[in-house]
């Protein structure tokens, strides 16, 4: 997988009209698109399920990257993966048996990725940086859209790519909440391989060219 890669959040498009927008992302430079799945449990709020993911099946012709911000999601997995996800991400928050979910979704052929809040720590995942395709580092607390970026990321980009390198690990570093046209190619800089971003592509005049310029 190369790096600088740009996946539109899909939390953010208009779901009046969920195939119009992701017409525009199939044109467009995005690499992946991000699939937000929220519980009312792990986090207190509730995005979207099966019936929409099945949409965006039938209409993406993007590489579906699912983040699962659910309690339990050993439950879910195998079928998000029947409806077409090319990577599922779990929080390491909610896996009591990481190591085993992990394996599950990699034995079915996808990739699987692990996903920190911003207050658990980098070095919690020195016994399964090995294992995992992709590491999500949340720069906002997870359940909306349009927050602020904490800074405090970058320490844990440089603390992942550590973690990456003194392991050989082939991970990819992601980041998900308030990535914006401001602090993109810092972030790539400091080291992400993926940026997530839901509102600045969105609520931007021109979302086809607000992707092309991420990845700037
Ligand atoms: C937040 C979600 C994000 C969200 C990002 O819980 O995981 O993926 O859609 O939205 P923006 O880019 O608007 O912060
Ligand atoms: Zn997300």
């Amino acid at each position: 997988m190369k790096t600088k890669l740009i996946a539109p959040s899909l939390l953010a498009a208009d779901f009046g009209n969920l195939q119009k927008d992701i017409e525009m992302l199939n044109n467009s430079q995005a690499d992946w698109l991000h699939i937000d799945i929220m519980d009312g449990r792990f986090v207190p709020n509730i995005s979207f399920g099966f019936p929409v993911m099945k949409t965006v099946q039938q209409n993406s012709k993007k590489f579906l990257d699912v983040h699962l911000m659910i309690v339990e999601p050993d439950n879910y997995v195998d079928e998000f993966i029947a409806y077409g996800a090319d990577l599922i991400s779990v929080h390491y928050e909610a896996c009591a048996h990481l190591h085993r979910t992990i394996h599950h979704i990699q034995s079915k052929g996808i990739k699987a990725g692990v996903v920190l809040n911003p207050s658990t720590p980098v070095f919690l995942l020195e016994d399964i940086i090995s294992d995992v395709d992709l590491v999500l580092l949340m720069s906002v607390n997870p359940g909306f859209g349009g927050q602020k970026f904490i800074d405090n990321t970058y320490k844990k980009i440089a603390q992942t790519k550590d973690l990456i390198m003194s392991n050989n690990s082939t991970a990819l570093i992601q980041i998900d909440g308030g990535v914006n046209l401001d602090n993109a190619s810092k972030l790539f800089d400091a080291g992400a391989d993926v940026l997530v971003a839901g509102n600045a592509v969105f609520a931007s005049e021109n979302p086809e060219k607000t992707i092309e310029l991420l990845k700037m």
